[in-house]
């Protein structure tokens, strides 16, 4: 009789510091990385490291836990690319809490063309600061992040032009900037597309995180650059702008009362910048 290796209910160490190798390219504000895993007989567990944040202004926690939501998700996929399913329960000691969530694990047999594109695409992601020529085909783009938003239950709203016109200048986005006039370089045509929720509350945060990055990665694995930006100054007027916009005949998910995050969406102009550095995934997990 042939041998089978069955899989066991949990992966072995090796395979999460593998995919956590992966996910810790995961974006973050200002690139603090502001969390830290750990693994043991319960699962994966992702703590809030508020710590890492200091010199931001950061008051409520809210960019620290929109951080941990988009390293939860890179966590999730990159899990997924290892054929590990991750079902999630999010604060489970409470929003006060620094531990975020935490994910029990099980086999996955079968990974799904959408799931490898995700996963393919957390190596090619990287924020692009500079012009954007408008994205083509964007309606099947749209349309794949409005599925993306309604998955984590968050609104995403693409601005048109006048709502782009306002809200660059709030976040401080260099787009918009041929009429605007201090970008000493191309014109920016980026789609500017906003993640709205309907309340905001640390679980609001982690929702919007995990959204923000899937749709990261499925604008990434359209070919398309992108650029968050989630310190904005002015979150009610970018916010009624996005439902300005929902109303209307353009794409949208619906749009919350609450703006968590702009991103910029575009065709990249100029040679893909270099990655930008991490911490080693011995700094950010610990194995019991
Ligand atoms: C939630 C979030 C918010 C961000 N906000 C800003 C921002 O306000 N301005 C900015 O220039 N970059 C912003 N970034 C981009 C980060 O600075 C960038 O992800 C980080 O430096 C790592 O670089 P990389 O994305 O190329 O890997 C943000 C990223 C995330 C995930």
């Amino acid at each position: 009789m042939p041998h089978i290796d069955m899989p066991t209910t949990m992966p072995a160490p090796g395979v999460v510091q593998d995919a956590l190798g992966i996910a810790r390219h995961a974006p973050s504000v200002w690139n603090r990385q502001p969390w830290q895993w750990r693994f043991d007989t319960k699962g994966l567990h992702l703590y809030a490291d508020p710590e890492r944040m200091s010199g931001v202004r950061d008051p409520l926690g809210r960019l620290t836990i929109l951080s941990c939501g988009v390293a939860l998700h890179h966590g999730l996929v990159a899990l997924l690319g290892q054929s590990w399913d991750g079902a999630v329960q999010r604060f489970p000691r409470g929003i006060s809490d620094t531990l975020v969530a935490t994910v029990r694990l099980a086999p996955r047999y079968m990974t799904s063309p959408r799931d490898m594109a995700m996963f393919l695409a957390i190596e090619q992601r990287r924020t692009e600061t500079r012009p954007l020529a408008a994205p083509a085909h964007d309606h099947a783009v749209f349309a794949a992040l409005r599925a993306t938003a309604e998955n984590h239950g968050v609104g995403i709203t693409i601005l048109d032009d006048r709502g782009a016109y306002l809200v660059a200048p709030s976040a401080r986005l260099p787009v918009r900037t041929e009429r605007l006039g201090h970008w000493g370089m191309d014109p920016d045509y980026s789609a500017i597309a906003v993640l709205t929720t309907h309340h905001d509350t640390p679980r609001d945060w982690l929702r919007a995180g995990e959204a923000l990055s899937e749709a990261l990665l499925v604008a990434t694995s359209h070919g398309l650059a992108t650029c968050p930006v989630v310190d904005l100054p002015d979150r009610a007027g970018i916010a009624s702008e996005a439902q300005r916009c929902a109303r209307g005949p353009g794409p949208g998910s619906g749009a919350g009362n609450h703006a968590q995050a702009v991103l910029r969406i575009g065709v990249r102009r100029y040679p893909a910048l270099p990655r930008t550095n991490r911490r080693a995934v011995q700094d950010l997990l610990q194995c019991r």
